[in-house]
């Protein structure tokens, strides 16, 4: 069974890395568009352009079922290209209605970070008027942290900075749970924790997705809380770089961000 995933750029990584923990017998093939990162800041033609072509080339290197590793790039182009394919497509979108849910029974309030062109698209609002009734849920764009992230800048006091600027005009102590609507986000963990003073659920959709990818190939899914991924396990990994093989800089910083993966919770 050949899995591909693919993302705008290294977001997709901690839903690669998700997925070999979780599906670890399956084969991989992770796309990166790093001739286009980012997308979140671009119109949704381009995204819907960038998204067919990787799209047409996982299916001729014949993938079995394709993960769209970006709520950006889902939000934009998934339906559209289901219509193209009859493979799974499967695309991740904010996890708003768990965090919703836990909210309720926290008494706090959502604040769900994703890029420019997710918070703008219907998608989300679409999401959000089924279930946001009680009107809990805030909406920030940062895309900031996806410049941070794949110049690999993650524990630095300007990583701090930018995300205490961009929460400036919000009461932070109103919310229990911050939903982390990009892919790029799950590596500023610990920082967006630090700048809640540790209080809030941080909630993303790489679980759910694996979960779903797992369903709807009918593979096995396993889970142990334990285990970490090795070199072995992600060195075999066929990376491309906007339709190129990963070259040695880019395996060595693919590998770094796995190893980022393990530490981080
Ligand atoms: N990682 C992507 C997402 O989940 C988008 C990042 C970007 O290219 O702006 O939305």
């Amino acid at each position: 069974m050949k899995i591909a995933i693919f993302d705008s750029g290294i977001g997709g990584v901690t839903v690669l890395h998700e997925a070999l923990l979780r599906i670890p017998d399956a084969e991989y093939i992770f796309y990166a568009d790093t001739d286009h990162v980012p997308y979140g800041t671009k119109t949704s033609e381009e995204i819907k352009g960038f998204v067919d072509d990787i799209v047409d080339s996982l299916v001729s290197l014949e993938a079995d079922a394709i993960v769209i590793a970006c709520n950006t790039a889902t939000a934009v182009a998934a339906e559209h290209v289901r219509k193209k394919y009859s493979i799974p497509i499967i695309g991740m979108e904010p996890a708003v209605k768990p965090a919703v849910e836990v909210a309720k029974k926290d008494n706090g309030r959502v604040l769900v970070m994703a890029t420019p062109v997710t918070i703008r698209e219907n998608k989300l609002h679409s999401l959000l008027s089924k279930v946001d009734t009680d009107h809990m849920v805030d909406l920030l764009p940062m895309p900031g942290l996806v410049r941070f992230a794949e110049n690999e800048i993650f524990d630095e006091a300007e990583v701090d900075e930018y995300i205490e600027e961009q929460l400036a005009v919000f009461d932070k102590s109103a919310y229990s749970e911050v939903v982390l609507g990009c892919t790029h986000f799950n590596y500023f963990k610990p920082a967006i924790r630090k700048a809640f003073a540790d209080e809030i659920k941080l909630i993303d959709g790489n679980v759910g997705t694996i979960k779903h990818l797992a369903d709807k190939l009918k593979l096995p899914y396993e889970y142990n809380p334990e285990k970490i991924l090795t070199k072995f396990d992600y060195e075999r990994i066929d990376y491309l770089v906007s339709g190129r093989p990963a070259g040695k800089e880019d395996l060595s910083k693919f590998g770094r961000l796995h190893e980022r993966l393990n530490s981080i919770k």
